[in-house]
């Protein structure tokens, strides 16, 4: 299996390892399937993401995985944190195998359930934010063949 250089960097020099004590929203999602499981925190102020951290316990690809997600979303605003969807992930680290393709979907879903959950501590509707599930291996639309 080939990680592109970027995967490897992240995997071995993570970025935004930790916890945010005060966080505004925090989401933890696992895959039942693999049995990782991924921590994100979020500070949000004025509709921007301030920062970003996360724990994950999991494959070297789910640790960069969140390592990019929680770059991409620092500065970003509520509607644009919405676009940073798996492929985005999987574009800004230069591609993933096709096997470790749901690892970049355990972050997707650990930035909305993060978002999920400031939106219900401020009592807000973010608009096209669908309630994130617990354990990402009850999607359909994830193949079979990626795990
Ligand atoms: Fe489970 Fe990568 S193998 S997230």
């Amino acid at each position: 299996m080939m990680y592109s250089e970027k995967v490897m960097d992240h995997f071995m020099n993570p970025r935004n390892v930790g916890e945010i004590e005060d966080a505004s929203g925090v989401g933890t999602v696992g895959n039942a399937k693999c049995g990782d499981i991924m921590k994100i925190f979020l500070k949000i102020e004025d509709g921007v993401v301030l920062d970003a951290k996360f724990k994950t316990f999991g494959c070297g690809a789910a640790v960069a995985t969140s390592s990019m997600a929680t770059e991409l979303i620092k500065g970003k605003t509520i509607k644009e944190a919405l676009e940073i969807t798996n492929k985005a992930v999987m574009e800004a680290l230069d591609g993933l195998p096709p096997i470790k393709v749901h690892c970049s979907c355990l972050a997707e879903e650990a930035l909305h359930a993060a978002l999920w959950d400031y939106a219900e501590k401020n009592g807000i509707v973010i608009e096209g934010l669908e309630k994130p599930v617990n354990d990402i291996s009850e999607h359909e639309h994830l193949p079979e063949e990626d795990y």
